[in-house]
Formats: C-alpha cells, structure tokens, sequence
C-alpha cells in the first residue's frame, strides 16, 4: 500500500459513511441503518442500506458492498488509491508522497509529463484553429456546424502545415525529443536524425480517458484525401482497446443506455443535438475490452452504425460481443444511407429522438441482415433462410422475445411457426449435447483449478468462512480455541485466508478489530465485497448452542473441501491414503465451546 495504515484508518474516520452517501443517494434512517435505492442496479424500492454503526453499505438487491472507500470505487469507478485521495481531499488531509518503487516512480513521473504534454499539444493546436493559419480549419467546422461552444467543450484544434511546428513548441515549454516520441506526437526521421510532427494540416481531435484527461489525438484531413483520419499510436497513455470517445462526458449522465457510434463527428453531433450518451470506439474494431469498460457504466447499448455495407458489418460483429458482456443491445439504422451525424444535421433532434424511440432489438437486425443474402421467392433459398433464422432465434434465452421474433420470422417466411419452432428444438438439442460434451469432457481430461474454484466457491463452503470468521472476529475466546485447529491457510477463499491472518494478527497483538477498517485491507472491489459480506448477511448469534452448531459445519466443512482440494494434486496413492484418513478423522473431531 501507498500510504501508511494508520493515515488510511484516520481518512476514513473522518468521512461517515453516511455523509459521503448522502451525497449520491438520499437516504431515509431507519434505526442504526439507512436506507435508499441502489445506485448500482435499478430498483423501485430501497434495497441499498448504510450501517452507521458499522460504517458499511450492502445492497441486498444486488450484493453490493463494502465501506466507504469501496463506495467510491464503485461510484467513481477508481482505484483504491484514487479513493483515499479523493476522501483525504474531502477530509482536508494532506497526504505525503507515496512510495513507489524507483521503477514504478519513473514511470508514474513519465505518464505525468505525458499528460502534461498532451495537455500543452492540445491548448497549442486550439490557439492554432483561432488565429490566421486555422482559418480554413475553423471554416470547414463551420460548414459542418459546430458551435462554438462545443468545439470548446472537445477542445478541437488545427495542426498547421510544417514538418515540425508542434515539436519547436514542445521544446520550448521544455519536453525532450524522448518524451516526444513516447508521447506518439512527434516521430523520429527514418535516416534516425532529427524529428518531425505526428500530425500537420489537420483538424485536431483530443481523445480523452474517463477523467477528461487528453491521452491522444485523432486528425482529420481537410476536405478529401487519405487518410481521412489519423490517430495518435497506443501508448502508456493511450489503450485504443479501452479507450471510447466521449465516455467521460457520457458517464456524468449516469444513464444507464448508451449510444454507441462509429466516429468523433457522430459522438459529437449527438452531443450537441442533446444526447449526452454517446460514445465512440476509436481507430479499432469493438472489441471485448470496450464491452468490458462498457459494461462498468450502462446496462443497455444503442448500436448507431453507418448504414453502408462496412457499418452493418462492423454492427453484425459488435453485437455478440456486447450480448455476452451482458450488455442489452438494441440497434438503429439510419434511413436513406445517411450517417447519424449527416442525419442530426438534416432532420433535427427531434427526428433523431423518433430513431431512438423505435431502436430495434439486436435479434430482428440480425434477422434481417440475413434476409437480404435470400430471395425469398425462391424456395431453396427461402428453406435456407428460415434454417439460418432459427439459428439465431434458438440463441435467445428469453422465452417471450423468442415468440416474437419467430412470429416476425414466420410472417416474413410464410412458413408456420410451429414448423419453425420444431427446427428450433432440433438446433437447442443439438447446441445441449455439444455443451454437455464439452462439459464432460472437460470435467474428466483436465481437471483445472478454474472449474474447481466454483466448488470451492459454492454458496456453503463460502458461508461457512465467513460464519466461523464472524464469529471469530465479534469473540476472541472462539478464536482462541480454534486457532490450532483452523489455519488462515485453510480457508479457501484467499480474501477469507488474508482476513483470517490478520485477525490473527491483531488478536495477538490486543487490537480491537475494527469491520470497516478490516474492509480498508482489501483494494478490490469483489474482495472487499466478500469481507464486507461477513458483516452484512449474518445475524449477530449470541446463543451458545447455535455457536457450537454453526463452529463445527463450518469447520468440517471447510477442512473437508481443503483435503478434496489437495486430493486433486497428489502424486502417490500413499498420499492419497494419507489424505483419507485425515477426512476421516475429520468426522470424529467435535469443538466443544460450551465449557468454557
Ligand atoms: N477512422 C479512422 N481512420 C480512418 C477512417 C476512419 O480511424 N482512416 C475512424 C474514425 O474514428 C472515424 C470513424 O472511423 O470517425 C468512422 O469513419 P467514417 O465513417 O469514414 O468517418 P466519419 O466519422 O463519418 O467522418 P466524417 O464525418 O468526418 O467524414
Ligand atoms: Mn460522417
């Protein structure tokens, strides 16, 4: 960790978890707790509670959790680092510089200075777009009629001709020519002397991470000419995977649906026209990266492609991608082969909102798409068709959206739709086995961790960790008496197994165990999900019967899915028996706590 413990315990007692709540959700008290609506899965009525007590927050809708530095991280989608820092602000903590290894500090300096340059390259290429030599560049927006108040807001700019103007710039405010080329702005001559611009006589896009920092650039050509688009390279700032154009104004909607379109024009003229959530993938094909980045921020997605040849099929493949990301998706085309940027600029918002409003289902584009390789007067063609379409149609989940899109299918077809849903079957069945064997034949050849993790993460064995580590954590006499018997390691959940050690710690120690600062121990989201569920989901059980009960399932069952565990890795049947023998022996051991 960056910072010592001590300042991080003291940050975070210094922001109730209540306050810095309150300050995203309203909240209703009721007792010790607080309740309001889930910020982070829609629901109607109040699932989400704040512990005052405790200085946690839970959902019970959706298991979200953790203390208030894990409230920030899933609202502002930051790092635990980022939280502290934005708390100790909060707080009027000042924070010491963090230790960083001398590696990670020279990296951490140079993606400062490179974001830095950015920052000057960018303030540089505007001044350029508003005095005499951006004149043809400030026209040509003109004519595509951005205001000036949003060509401000995407800090759009102009690079003058010249083989080397940014880099004189550069220099001047003091960046070196390595910095330069690490930046991706300036390249180096091929003969390997001197340097010379990224970019020259273009119109200047700055691309932005989710904090609205510049990371890069997109230059578009004036008028025609190729390429028409020019990007900065992939660099320590610049991940193209991850990156999407205007998701740090898109995300500030909190909407949960958003427009995903093919271009900067496109994202822009959505945003000035009102539609603030937009966004764009940039110089590279959507990908699961953007879908995972995506799926951080919205529920729903808007495919808002070209309706050329090449936007259909860079939909066609967004699609899939999107929907095994979890993603909804639904899809526009714009009509007469316009993209949605010429299309704002003709019709008008308020035509534009009438496309969103009639979005279709991904299901009905795909099936259409496919139509149009079939005539379907032709009888072959039409058998292939409807075999193709009920392909797709068996792919849903969805039992209701099924029946409507095999209806819409059976109509376009004439074909009926139990005949349909027959091939339908067949394809299920079919798509089943393959799974199952598949299954199979993973579960018997390769026996991986992975699919045993899920045992060992079955919804007993993880209760039975955090039972015995409630109770453990609200009794030390309980601790006491198991200690020898339940070893961190043997908790099979590595949060579980960090937890157990440092409750051990501390009790030998004497330190009282504070839950929300126990939480603080954990950086990641899911983990500090999982301590925080300690908390949460247990009734506080003070009968010592239900105690005894609870200590001795939980422990056999624990110790018991250990040794399955490492039955899996043995080399040697005497292993093998040896292990045995101790699952034996498991089930003559009884913790009795009642005498003492
Ligand atoms: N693109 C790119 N490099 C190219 C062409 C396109 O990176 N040589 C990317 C750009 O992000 C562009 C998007 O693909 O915005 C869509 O391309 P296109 O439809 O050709 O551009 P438009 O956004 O329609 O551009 P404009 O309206 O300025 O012609
Ligand atoms: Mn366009």
């Amino acid at each position: 960790m960056l910072y010592p413990r001590e300042l991080i315990e003291e940050i975070r007692f210094q922001n109730d978890i209540v306050d810095v709540i309150s300050q995203y959700v309203p909240l209703k008290q009721k007792g010790n707790s607080y309740f309001g609506i889930c910020p982070f899965h829609h629901e109607k009525t109040p699932s989400f509670s704040v512990n005052s007590e405790k200085q946690f927050y839970y959902c019970f809708g959706c298991g979200a959790a953790g203390n208030v530095y894990g409230f920030l991280m899933q609202m502002e989608h930051c790092n635990f680092v980022d939280a502290v820092q934005k708390l100790a602000d909060r707080a009027n903590i000042s924070l010491p510089e963090p230790e960083l290894t001398p590696k990670a500090q020279e990296m951490e300096r140079l993606k400062q200075r490179l974001f830095e340059m950015h920052k000057t390259a960018g303030r540089f290429y505007y001044d350029m777009l508003h005095s005499a030599k951006g004149e043809e560049a400030l026209a040509y927006l003109g004519k595509r009629e951005i205001q000036p108040n949003i060509q401000r807001k995407f800090g759009l700019g102009y690079a003058p001709e010249g083989r080397r103007v940014l880099y004189e710039h550069l220099s001047e405010q003091g960046f070196t020519s390595d910095e330069m080329v690490k930046s991706g702005l300036v390249m180096e001559n091929k003969d390997g002397r001197g340097y010379h611009d990224r970019f020259y006589n273009r119109l200047m896009f700055p691309i932005f991470d989710v904090q609205g920092r510049v990371i890069g650039f997109g230059g578009r050509i004036l008028g025609k000419g190729e390429p028409k688009y020019l990007n900065s390279p992939e660099t320590i700032l610049f991940n193209k995977s991850r990156n999407l154009y205007g998701l740090h104004l898109a995300r500030k909607t909190r909407n949960k649906e958003l427009i995903l379109v093919e271009g900067y024009m496109d994202m822009i003229s959505l945003y000035q026209a009102g539609f603030h959530n937009v966004a764009a993938a940039l110089g590279t094909a959507f990908n699961q990266d953007h879908a995972a980045v995506l799926k951080k921020y919205v529920e729903s997605v808007i495919l808002l492609y070209d309706s050329d040849e090449a936007g259909t099929r860079a939909a066609l493949r967004a699609i899939p991608i999107l929907v095994k990301n979890g993603l909804a998706v639904r899809v526009i085309q714009v009509p007469d082969g316009k993209d949605p940027d010429e299309y704002i600029r003709h019709k008008g918002a308020q035509e534009f909102s009438k496309l969103l409003v009639n979005a279709e289902h991904y299901i009905s584009f795909e099936v259409k798409c496919l139509q149009k390789n079939y005539n379907l007067e032709n009888p072959q063609h039409k058998v292939e068709f409807t075999t193709e379409a009920a392909k797709i149609l068996a792919g849903l989940d969805n039992a209701i959206e099924q029946d409507v899109y095999l209806a819409q299918v059976a109509t376009m077809t004439n074909i009926e739709e139990t005949a349909i849903r027959n091939e339908m079957e067949k394809m299920k069945t079919k798509q089943e086995e393959a799974f199952s064997k598949e299954a199979q034949r993973k579960r018997i050849q390769n026996y991986t961790e992975q699919s045993a993790a899920q045992f060992y993460h079955s919804k007993g064995i993880m209760e039975a960790q955090r039972s015995i580590l409630s109770l453990w954590i609200a009794h030390k006499w309980i601790y006491d008496k198991m200690k020898h018997l339940l070893l961190p390691e043997d908790f099979l959940d590595p949060a579980y197994q960090k937890a157990a050690m440092l409750i051990g710690k501390w009790y030998q120690n004497e330190e009282a165990i504070v839950p929300a600062d126990l939480m603080s121990y954990f950086e990641i989201l899911e983990e500090q999900q999982k301590i925080t569920a300690i908390f949460a989901t247990k009734e506080e059980v003070e009968n010592k019967y239900d105690m005894e009960k609870i200590i001795n399932e939980g422990f056999r069952l624990i110790k018991h899915a250990g040794l399955e565990r490492k039955k899996q890795t043995v080399h040697s049947i005497e292993e093998l028996q040896i292990l045995n023998i101790e699952q034996r022996k498991l089930t003559q051991l009884y913790i009795t706590i009642l005498d003492g």
